[in-house]
């Protein structure tokens, strides 16, 4: 007996149904994928990438740690993002945050958490950076969503900063870079309106020669 059942059972169905729309639905898939996007996001169970934007398997790329960070080191997300750009030559790279990030919250506070604070002394260094105007918040909930934006705002930062990024562009390759936020109170994407498109709106002490 399989573990986990219903698991099991919900597949069937799922891939039953697939196939009912389009009988050659995992055929098609099984021989190449195209998706035009890499979504950046939170590994937070409420914001599943597909769903939110309504793409069907094989349209969305998709990276997923603790609140969405692009660490410079980090060769997983790296990893991702130069397959992405290079192989798959994905058009949009989308960092994608959400409200009441529980990641961004245990970056606020200075309780002990174990091994993960030190992913998250990573929303620590953009608290700092961008201090002045998260300590301007009225309320701690203010506080709380600034920093779940502004930490959005800096990761699509550290994605045009990379190598991977730059070298696409200097070699004409068109790739944007985009941050967004999702409500998970109401189910609404919300665009920072710090779309990237190019060197030339990447900070002169980041930006490749
Ligand atoms: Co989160």
């Amino acid at each position: 007996m399989r573990i986990l059942p219903t698991l099991f059972q919900n597949n069937r169905t799922w891939a039953k149904k697939m196939l009912e729309s389009d009988p050659d639905f995992f055929n098609k898939l099984s021989k190449v994928q195209t998706p035009e996007y890499l979504w950046i996001g939170c590994s937070d169970s409420r914001v599943p990438a597909n769903q939110i934007i309504g793409l069907m398997p094989g349209e969305v790329f998709v990276h997923r740690n603790i609140a969405n960070l692009v660490v410079h080191t980090d060769l997983n997300c790296l990893s991702v993002i130069q397959y992405a750009v290079d192989v798959l030559k994905v058009k949009h790279i989308i960092v994608c945050g959400h409200y009441g990030c529980g990641g961004v919250k245990a970056a606020l506070d200075n309780r002990e958490n174990g091994l993960i604070d030190n992913w998250l002394r990573n929303i620590k260094d953009v608290y700092r950076l961008r201090q002045a105007e998260i300590d301007a918040c009225a309320t701690d909930a203010e506080k709380h969503s600034k920093l779940c934006e502004l930490n959005v705002v800096e990761q699509v930062a550290n994605v045009c900063h990379t190598s991977i990024v730059q070298n696409a562009w200097k070699a004409g390759q068109p790739v944007t870079v985009h941050g967004w936020i999702y409500g998970i109170g109401d189910g609404v994407l919300r665009d920072l309106d710090v779309c990237i498109t190019g060197p030339e709106e990447v900070a002169l002490t980041h930006r490749m020669k």
